[in-house]
């Protein structure tokens, strides 16, 4: 039977925020809406600090915690005790520390390069599945977690009985009506319909033509988050009207001050236009929509090596990023972000992005009264 959301989570507004921040799920939680923590980024323990600070700041309110749980990686970084990055070829380091170099882009200084790669290495195998069951471990110590979600691909069935077995929530983003099926066997309670628009690991059909499609095949047994290019009051309103349950949005919360990116990272968001978010295999080995730069560029070249399978791709895209960051090179700057990072321009607050919102939906539904046939 398809899941409440609003009477389950006892949520103001159906507005689900994910975030790799914690400050962001607090604060969206805290409003009234639904936050949930992107695990990925952190080794195990530092999660463990990240939700129990969660925990003592959502005032006994529910959130939720998002894996990618992938499907396809390469076994040998599954395997394989020796640090990851030693799987990484000696050419495909030497192309990126080319492409750096000629920018002007130095390497990071011994302390800086040691910090980062005993930051890498904790958290190295968070991308294959063995390492995302761990982070799951971690996430099930904390009882206020009442939604779990999966970015790739629908949950292992032995998790999903385990999860169904203490009354938490079973999501998965779902780019693709035909995948539908494959959701519903699992088990899933709620599809998160994310159309191409959107940040981070993205298919190819927009929000606007998936979101019908998905609410049509889930027949009203699952519910639908409508996800992907979404920043607006009037956007949760057509969601609802397009049959969704709510809505689920990233992109938006990264132009907060409470987000994850440094000052420097968000000067480059509020520059970006909405056709600078293209979808590119740089950052993880798969297609993500980020924004684009001349290091995503170069990849793209003629002399550029064949993207490397996750999680490798991404541990080299690791190292480069550090080295870009330092430089604050902006126009060699790449960081997932969705079309909707058009809309940001200057910085802004979850209380404000939340506020602004509510308005607008509220303008909306004024507006749809007068424009309606009596
Ligand atoms: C910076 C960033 C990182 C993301 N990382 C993940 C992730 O780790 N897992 C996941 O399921 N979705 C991830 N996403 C996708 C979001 O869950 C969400 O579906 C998407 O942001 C919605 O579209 P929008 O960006 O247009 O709001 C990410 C999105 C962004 C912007």
């Amino acid at each position: 039977m398809k899941v409440d959301l609003q009477k389950k989570f006892g949520l103001d507004v159906p507005i689900f925020a994910f975030s790799h921040c914690r400050d962001v799920v607090v604060e969206v939680t805290r409003a009234g809406g639904f936050g949930v923590l992107g695990a990925v980024m952190f080794p195990p323990e530092k999660l463990e600090e990240e939700l129990a600070w969660i925990d003592s700041h959502v005032d006994g309110r529910p959130y939720g915690v998002d894996m990618l749980l992938p499907v396809t990686y390469d076994s040998e970084a599954e395997q394989t005790s020796a640090p990851l990055q030693t799987l990484i070829p000696q050419g495909h380091r030497d192309f990126v520390d080319r492409v750096l170099t000629e920018a002007g882009i130095p390497p990071l200084p011994k302390d800086q390069a040691d910090i980062l790669n005993a930051h890498i290495k904790a958290r190295e195998k968070n991308g294959t599945p063995a390492g995302a069951r761990q982070l799951v471990e971690v996430a099930l110590r904390h009882p206020q977690i009442k939604m779990f979600v999966s970015g790739l691909g629908p949950m292992p069935a032995d998790l999903v009985r385990e999860l169904h077995s203490r009354d938490i929530v079973v999501g998965a983003l779902c780019g693709k009506a035909s995948h539908v099926e494959r959701h519903r066997a699992a088990g899933t309670d709620v599809l998160i319909a994310q159309g191409t628009e959107a940040g981070g690991h993205t298919g190819k059909v927009s929000t606007m033509v998936l979101v019908p499609q998905v609410v049509a095949a889930a027949k009203g047994e699952m519910a639908v988050l409508a996800a992907g290019g979404i920043s607006s009051g009037g956007q949760i309103l057509a969601s609802q009207a397009m049959g969704a349950d709510g809505v689920w949005m990233g992109t938006v919360w990264l132009g907060t001050v409470e987000s994850e990116l440094t000052p420097f990272e968000r000067e480059v968001l509020y520059k970006a236009a909405a056709e600078d978010a293209v979808q590119s295999k740089v950052l993880s080995g798969k297609s993500v929509r980020l924004l684009r730069s001349k290091f995503s560029d170069a990849w793209e070249g003629p002399d550029a090596p064949a993207y490397l399978k996750p999680p490798l791709q991404g541990l080299l895209f690791l190292e480069a990023r550090a080295r870009i960051d330092r430089a604050q090179r902006g126009d060699y700057y790449s960081s997932p972000a969705g079309q909707v990072a058009g809309t940001l321009t200057h910085e802004t607050s979850v209380r404000d992005v939340m506020l602004r919102l509510l308005t607008e939906y509220a303008d909306a539904a004024e507006r749809l009264q007068t424009v309606m046939p009596a």
